[in-house]
């Protein structure tokens, strides 16, 4: 990948590389965000299931809950369009914890923050950027393992991100739900979620999201639909049918090489170490 390529799509601020959806002066102008009480915010790295978390809890709430799009699309228009809403907002970001404005941390709203095991989220990533217009080019997984292994990529580095919201799991307000978990048993994810939000929900009205929720149900939804700008869940794109591509957990070992696996995985104990979430996603690497 060429550095103009990288330029050209995205931008730093502070460091960081932001999509080019995301203006420097909305950055620069964060925390004149006015959060509200009851907001929810649905917060992760990029590629980490947020476009499935936004659809369940749109299921159990959609008619207390309204889904605006990301915090940081565009320009500093979209504070004032999030003014517009008038039911209690639901807004996604992949801002890190450092960056979010200082009033969604002064009134304690609710975030559900969603964590991947990050070889998966990096393949993840990879096809992001090969399919993405939005995103630069990157010619091979081994150039885009070195760049997301230097956190030189969209959001920054994986490790910067999740360590700087496990430094906060313990506030109240704060849920971290782990993709591996929502495959493995979806009723328990939802119930903790519902339970965070404090929402009630029976097991058939369970059954019926995890249906409406299943990668394949999306999938399809998401080929027929036209994009639709006003359900744009991440400042990457608002075309759905990129998002779509596997749903699995483990898919990475299709990936990493031995030597990829272990130079990870050096790095992973090296940055993690007083890590409880690393704990939580070892079985997943
Ligand atoms: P893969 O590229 O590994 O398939 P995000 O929404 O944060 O951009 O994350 C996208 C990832 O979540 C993609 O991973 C996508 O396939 C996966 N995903 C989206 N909806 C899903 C669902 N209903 N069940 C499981 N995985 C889902």
């Amino acid at each position: 990948m060429s550095s103009e390529n990288q330029s050209s799509d995205l931008h730093k601020f502070k460091g960081i590389l932001y999509p080019s959806l995301t203006s420097e002066e909305l950055l620069n102008s964060l925390d004149s965000f006015e959060a509200r009480e009851d907001d929810v915010y649905l917060v992760s790295y990029p590629k980490s299931g947020t476009h499935w978390v936004a659809e369940v809890i749109e299921n159990i709430a959609s008619t207390r809950l309204m889904l605006t799009p990301p915090l940081e699309l565009g320009d500093i228009a979209m504070f004032e369009e999030l003014k517009l809403y008038s039911k209690r907002r639901m807004i996604p970001t992949h801002l890190s914890y450092e960056m979010l404005p200082g009033t969604i941390k002064q009134k304690q709203c609710k975030i559900i923050y969603i964590v991947r095991n990050p070889k998966d989220t990096a393949v993840s990533l990879f096809h992001y950027y090969r399919n993405n217009p939005n995103l630069p080019d990157v010619d091979s997984w081994a150039g885009f393992f070195e760049l997301f292994l230097r956190g030189d990529v969209v959001y920054g580095s994986w490790f910067d991100h999740v360590l700087g919201w496990e430094d906060h799991r313990h506030e109240k307000n704060i849920l971290i739900l782990y993709y591996e978990d929502m495959k493995k048993d979806f009723s328990k994810s939802l119930k903790k979620i519902t339970t965070f939000l404090g929402m009630g929900m029976n097991d058939s009205e369970i059954h019926k999201i995890a249906w409406k929720t299943s990668f394949s149900e999306m999938k399809n939804n998401a080929s027929k639909e036209n994009s639709d700008s006003n359900h744009t869940i991440c400042a990457l794109t608002s075309d759905r049918k990129l998002v779509f591509r596997k749903g699995v957990v483990g898919d990475w070992i299709n990936y990493f090489t031995p030597k990829q696996k272990k130079v990870f995985d050096e790095l992973f104990v090296e940055r993690m170490k007083q890590s409880e979430v690393a704990r939580h996603l070892k079985e997943y690497s």
